[in-house]
């Protein structure tokens, strides 16, 4: 017996060197000293056998128990610490390793014109005053004289919500807005994102920027039209910029002109920007139409006004020389970074 009980010790000795991981060590001590393990039911079964053999046995096998005992935790010990040793190893943090920067994003190019042109027109007395991308019909295109026939009302050109909503697709929109809550004098400047329903190439996006002006006072006239956009083109585009004035047509301004400045690169003596004419077209602009006046409820024998309006985006590409207008779409920050600090 004492040597049955030497040979499962060795055997259990064996095998419990020879494991690795806990729930392998688990499976050795269910095996000898589990409910059923070899060990215990050795020590159950010891009414089989005589008074005399029974302590001689007995002891053996509890001499056994306790030796598969003591080496299946002395085991758990190495083992929890091996893992322990590797877990650490494997989580072994380098200090000495430079460090990874944050990312810092960059202001995109139209904002930073975009706060140039507030600023500029702060500097005329102009407040900014915003709208809402969701305007109604009536504000977008009937309150400003554009007649129902007008090509810029096809479902091609605009986006329609619903027959009464649509996504604006200027900023002018907002002077009725302004014109029906504010009393003169006014002087505001409304930029804020538009929408076509053109697809995207070099020279359009079917969501862009405007910067529309509005001034309704007394006895405005288009010298001040002049006045005013000549001066924001000199502190806009510099002292040097010459501006001139083409006659046009908008339905909400008569009359209507379209305000061109020297090219900015070549100054005047033509090169691919400008088209060899030397001339950049830069914004639209006008007196008040007397219908759009009576429409929100004025007197035009009382009060005039002026508007003009500008693509944000255009402006952008001009004055830093971006040839298409899709960049200032993408949101890539190797792009914008260029030109936060011009
Ligand atoms: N709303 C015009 C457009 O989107 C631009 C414009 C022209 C605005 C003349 C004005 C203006 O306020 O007076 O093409």
């Amino acid at each position: 017996m004492d040597e049955k009980a030497k040979k499962l010790i060795a055997e259990a000795g064996k095998s419990i060197e020879s494991v690795m991981n806990l729930p392998e060590l688990e499976e050795i001590r269910v095996k000898y000293l589990g409910k059923k393990g070899e060990i215990t039911q050795a020590l159950r079964s010891l009414g089989q056998y005589s008074q005399e053999e029974k302590p001689v046995i007995g002891r053996f096998f509890n001499k056994a128990r306790e030796a598969v005992t003591e080496m299946i935790e002395s085991r758990r010990g190495e083992i929890v610490s091996v893992e322990l040793e590797n877990k650490l190893k494997s989580e072994d943090l380098d200090v000495t390793l430079p460090g990874r920067k944050p990312s810092v994003g960059a202001r995109h190019p139209v904002n930073v014109v975009y706060e140039e042109l507030e600023r500029t027109f702060a500097h005329l007395g102009f407040e900014v005053v915003e709208g809402p991308d969701v305007e109604l019909d009536y504000n977008n295109f009937e309150a400003l004289n554009v007649p129902k026939n007008h090509p810029s009302r096809d479902i091609q050109d605009t986006f329609y919500i619903t027959d009464d909503f649509v996504l604006r697709t200027h900023t002018t929109c907002v002077d009725i807005r302004i014109l029906k809550c504010r009393k003169p004098p006014i002087r505001a400047i409304i930029p804020g994102k538009v929408y076509r329903s053109d697809a995207s190439d070099p020279s359009h996006l079917p969501v862009f920027h405007q910067l529309d002006g509005l001034v309704v006072d007394e006895r405005i006239t288009f010298g001040d039209v002049k006045g005013v956009l000549a001066r924001f083109a000199h502190e806009f585009f510099g002292p040097d910029t010459d501006v001139r004035f083409r006659p046009s047509y908008f339905p909400f301004t008569e009359p209507s002109a379209e305000m061109d400045v020297s090219c900015v690169i070549c100054h005047g003596a033509g090169c691919r920007l400008c088209k060899h004419t030397g001339w950049l077209e830069i914004l639209g602009a006008g007196l008040l139409h007397p219908m759009v006046l009576k429409e929100v409820g004025y007197d035009p024998e009382e009060l005039s006004g002026l508007a003009f309006g500008m693509g944000i985006d255009r402006v952008t590409m001009l004055k830093y020389g971006i040839d298409d207008i899709r960049l200032l779409a993408e949101n890539d920050l190797a792009f914008n970074r260029q030109f936060m600090h011009v």
